[in-house]
């Protein structure tokens, strides 16, 4: 399969009749959706028409060091240059692509877009739909706000409009009766989202890497920035009007205002073929909850540490098992880059994830297995202003 992808500057409709000045992969935000299955090799021609360098980070995939989209792995696409990238596909799950390079302004501008690898294993529901949940931060004259506020440095940069899909305020249907997948992305620079839908019960059915052993009941989930999560979500009644919303939620800079990011309508009722079952994939531990770290990450060193922090190189086939500690005084989504770890948290099942919160005073345990992908890797937080600040560190994984 192979994909064009444009970068380029365009007018971003967010709202009927308002335009702000976007940077959209062929020219739409989000960019195009690309659905694969697993084990296609995916090809993607990066064709960069803004007047600055790009490239695109393909996250949470498995995939080469050389084909990591970072500038530790390739020289940034200067404007007018192409670059290929081409790889395959190893899991199935809900990933998403971004811009790697000035990530604040050309993420927030809308360089995003959803990737959907398909496996054999995927439950049969009755439809499917991907939502990518956003924030945009606007001026007093409706544009989008200039970047560098040194505020956003230390907080992070949230805006007063919520998009799904490149769009505040939207209106979505679904039939009454149904039971659909829904692939949830968070793509903002920094809004962390407690999701409700219409505060009713839905299935967690997947996380970052895929299927989850089996679903999980909630009424809400904290989805923070660069997380993915699958729900299993109706049947609902004919009629029913839900608001799908951000729930307050204080991840150090104080709890926020529950917030509508769009509205579900349900329509007549179809008939359902949904099934979901009770157990939805096999995950074996990496290792018991109890086991001694083999690495300690102090977030806060981190956040002060600056750019081009080294840590010290991983070797393929050696488990490591990662205790970071956050004693900051804000929450920090953990995101590492080409390889799944396990939360080791005795109340949450064994699932795959690449990006973790890791909540203010406190720390979490991750353990993971670097399989035989040498070269260039790097973790930083997902909170994109940490991220340009300094808030990450390069490894390299050795044989
Ligand atoms: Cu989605 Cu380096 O990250
Ligand atoms: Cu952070």
């Amino acid at each position: 399969m192979l994909i064009q992808l444009e970068a380029r500057e365009f007018d971003w409709e967010v709202a009927p009749g308002r335009v702000v000045r976007g940077f959209g992969f062929n020219g739409q935000v989000p960019g195009p959706s690309i659905e694969a299955q697993v084990g296609d090799t995916l090809a993607v021609e990066l064709t960069n028409r803004l007047a600055e360098p790009t490239t695109v980070h393909w996250h949470g995939l498995r995939i080469p060091a050389a084909m990591d989209g970072t500038e530790s792995v390739q020289r940034a696409v200067a404007a007018g240059e192409t670059f290929r990238y081409s790889f395959v596909l190893p899991d199935a799950g809900t990933f998403w692509y971004h811009s790697h390079v000035n990530e604040t302004e050309q993420v927030e501008r809308g360089l995003y877009g959803a990737l959907v690898v398909r496996g054999p294993d995927d439950p049969a529901l009755d439809a499917e739909r991907i939502l990518l949940l956003d924030d945009l931060k606007l001026d007093e004259t409706g544009e989008i706000a200039s970047f560098g506020d040194p505020h956003e440095h230390h907080a992070g940069r949230e805006g007063g409009l919520l998009l799904v899909n490149g769009r505040s305020d939207a209106g979505l249907e679904m039939a009454a009766g149904q039971i659909e997948r829904w692939r949830v992305v968070n793509v903002a620079n920094t809004r962390f989202v407690r999701l409700s839908i219409g505060a009713q019960i839905f299935a967690v059915i997947g996380t970052d890497g895929g299927l989850l052993p089996a679903p999980l009941r909630v009424r809400e989930i904290l989805v923070t920035p660069g997380e993915r999560v699958d729900l299993a979500v109706g049947p609902f009644t004919e009629g029913e009007e839900i608001a799908i919303e951000a729930l307050g939620y204080d991840r150090g800079k104080g709890e926020t205002e529950p917030a509508r990011l769009a509205t579900l309508r349900v329509g007549a009722a179809e008939p359902s073929r949904a099934k979901l079952p009770d157990s939805l994939r096999r995950i074996e531990p990496l290792v018991s909850a109890d086991v001694e770290p083999t690495r300690t990450i102090d977030m806060k060193a981190l956040m002060h540490g600056g750019h081009g922090q080294r840590d010290t190189p991983v070797r393929v086939g050696e488990l490591q098992v990662w205790e970071l500690v956050n004693e900051t005084g804000q929450d920090h989504p953990f995101h590492l880059h080409g390889f799944f770890f396990q939360v080791l948290d005795e109340s949450a099942p064994t699932a795959w994830k690449d990006t973790v919160n890791v909540p203010r005073k406190q720390s979490v345990r991750v353990a993971w297995l670097p399989d035989d992908r040498p070269g260039a890797w790097m973790y930083h937080c997902h909170i994109l202003e940490h991220h340009a600040m300094g808030m990450m560190a390069h490894f390299d994984v050795v044989r």
